[in-house]
C-alpha cells in the first residue's frame, strides 16, 4: 500500500503529492497516514517539500512511539531518515491555476474532485477545474495472501486552502483505518465532512456489524447526507472498503467516483454507485 500510492505522489502536475495546488499563500503541504492490521499506524500532516508523504508516515509508524508528526517537526524527522527536502516550487499547472486563483484571491477552497466520466457535467461547475478531473486524494486498501489488511491514504489537500487546515486523509480513524480482523477503508472527497462522522472507521464499525462493504460504505455516506442537508450537492465525498475476506465495496455521494481494483486475475476501473444518480 505504501508502493502503490507512492506512484501517484510521483507523478507531475497530478493532484496528490508535490505537482499538486497549493494553499491560498502558495505553499503545497502534503498529508499521509498508513496502518497495518495490527493496530500499527503512522501519520504526517502539513509536510512541505518531500516528495513521498506516506513513506515518512510509514517511518513514523516504525521508527517512533506517536503516531503523528506534523509541520517542521515531521519534515525535521523526514530529512534525518535521509528523505531529500525538494526545492519549493509549483508544478507548471499548479503555477497556472495559483495565478488564476490569485487574479480574484476569494477565499473559495476548491472542493475535491472525484468525477472522471462526467466531465463538465457534474455537481462541480466546470469554472471550478484547473486542468484534469482526478482523484486529489489517493486511498489504497490491501490484503495479502495470508489475510492480512493494510491501508494508505495521501494527498495535498483541497487546493488553495488556509494555510494551517488539515483534512481528513492524515487522520487514523477518518481517511483510512485497518482492524485486522474485520476490514479497512478509506476516504476521499471533502475532508471536513469525513472528519465529522469518522468516516473510514465508521464504515469498519459497520462491517463489524454484518454489512458488506458496499452497503457500509452507503451507510456512512447516507450519514453525511443527512447532516448536509442541501450543502450535500456541493460536496463529494466516497469511501472504499475491503472485508477480511477480500469483499471490495465502494459508495460516494455524486456520480464520477471510480476505483482501480487488482487482483492476481483482474485488473479494471470500477464506477462506485452514488447517492446521486
Ligand atoms: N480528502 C482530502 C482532504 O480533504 O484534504
Amino acid at each position: 500500500v505504501e508502493r502503490g500510492v507512492m506512484v501517484t505522489e510521483d507523478e507531475i502536475n497530478c493532484c496528490v503529492g508535490l505537482g499538486a495546488n497549493p494553499d491560498r499563500d502558495g505553499f503545497v503541504t502534503l498529508d499521509a497516514c498508513i496502518m497495518d492490521h495490527q493496530f500499527n499506524c503512522g501519520s504526517v500532516a502539513f509536510l512541505e517539500r518531500i516528495k513521498h508523504p506516506v513513506s515518512v508516515a510509514r517511518r513514523v509508524m516504525e521508527k517512533t512511539p506517536h503516531v503523528m508528526l506534523v509541520g517542521e517537526g515531521a519534515q525535521q524527522f523526514a530529512v534525518a531518515e535521509g528523505f531529500k527536502l525538494e526545492p519549493q516550487e509549483l508544478s507548471p499547472d499548479a503555477k497556472k491555476a495559483y495565478e488564476k486563483w490569485l487574479q480574484n484571491s476569494k477565499y473559495e477552497p476548491q472542493i475535491n474532485r472525484e468525477n472522471v466520466e462526467n466531465k463538465g457535467h457534474g455537481p462541480f461547475a466546470p469554472s471550478q477545474i484547473d486542468g484534469e478531473w482526478n482523484h486529489d486524494t489517493i486511498g489504497m486498501v490491501a490484503i495479502d495472501s495470508h489475510g492480512q489488511l493494510g491501508g494508505s491514504c495521501t494527498t495535498s489537500g483541497m487546493g488553495f486552502k488556509m494555510r494551517g487546515r488539515l483534512g481528513d486523509s492524515p487522520i487514523i480513524g477518518a481517511g483510512l483505518y485497518v482492524d485486522g480482523e474485520v476490514g479497512a477503508c478509506t476516504a476521499t472527497g471533502q475532508g471536513e465532512d469525513v472528519i465529522r462522522v469518522a468516516g473510514s472507521h465508521s464504515v469498519v464499525e459497520m462491517m463489524r456489524q454484518g454489512y458488506g462493504p458496499e452497503l457500509a460504505c452507503r451507510k456512512i455516506i447516507e450519514r453525511i447526507v443527512k447532516i448536509k442537508g442541501d450543502d450535500v450537492k456541493k460536496i463529494q465525498v466516497a469511501f472504499l472498503a475491503i472485508n477480511k475476506n477480500g469483499v471490495v465495496g465502494a459508495y460516494a455521494i455524486h456520480k464520477g467516483f471510480s476505483y482501480a481494483l487488482k487482483t492476481n486475475t483482474t485488473e479494471k476501473l470500477i464506477a462506485a454507485k452514488s447517492w446521486f444518480s
